[in-house]
């Protein structure tokens, strides 16, 4: 089985969606020894944003990567009300007409085959279902779903800026990740 990991936190060790993201993949790995994870660090080694010189490139190797994946697992701090650039650059690379998703006569139809996807999502404020979630998460799932992924688990960690409630977010998100996981991943 081939997981493909990424994070886009620019906070290093201190990052709380590496710490959850990295609790999913052990999830992972302890079910299966064998798991070939690929890992993409899209705070720390950004990929360069769309550019004449790359736009529309054919064959992406990113677009494979993420094809060949059986199990996605997406990192998604919120900065500036979204994800962090790191994470649209790379969304920006592996969108692409005629390789993830095509427009046909009854709309657009994505292509990349559906497969189990986690957005670990942080905030340092707490947004609930409010339009700001749907800028952040919202947003996410919807490009996801654009080129063809349904199968979306969302562990929110929120209000981590909040002293009073950021160990509790914390704890909950892992409560979540594990509830999902026991479920059957
Ligand atoms: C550059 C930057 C911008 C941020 N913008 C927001 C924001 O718009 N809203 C918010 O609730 N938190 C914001 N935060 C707080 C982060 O969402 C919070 O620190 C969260 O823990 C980030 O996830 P991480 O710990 O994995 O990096 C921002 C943090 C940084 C570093």
């Amino acid at each position: 089985m081939k997981l493909l990991h990424l994070d886009s936190s620019i906070l290093g060790d201190a990052s709380v969606s590496r710490q959850l993201t990295r609790g999913v993949v052990d999830v992972y790995r302890a079910a299966d020894p064998k798991l070939e994870v690929v890992y993409r660090d899209l705070g720390s080694e950004p990929l360069p944003h769309l550019s004449p010189a790359n736009l529309g490139r054919d064959g992406d190797p990113l677009i494979e990567e993420l094809k060949s994946a059986d199990v996605l697992v997406i990192g998604a701090p919120m900065y500036n009300f979204t994800i962090a650039s790191g994470l649209k650059s790379w969304i920006d690379r592996v969108t692409l007409a005629g390789k993830t998703f095509k427009y046909t006569d009854k709309g657009p139809v994505g292509l990349v085959p559906d497969r189990k996807t986690w957005i670990v999502a942080t905030s340092g404020g707490a947004y609930g279902d409010t339009p700001i979630a749907t800028m952040h998460v919202g947003y996410l799932k919807t490009v996801l779903n654009f080129i063809g992924i349904r199968d979306i688990e969302v562990v929110r960690a929120e209000g981590l800026a909040l002293p009073e409630r950021r160990d509790a977010s914390i704890a909950a998100a892992r409560g979540r990740l594990q509830s999902i996981a026991a479920a059957g991943t």
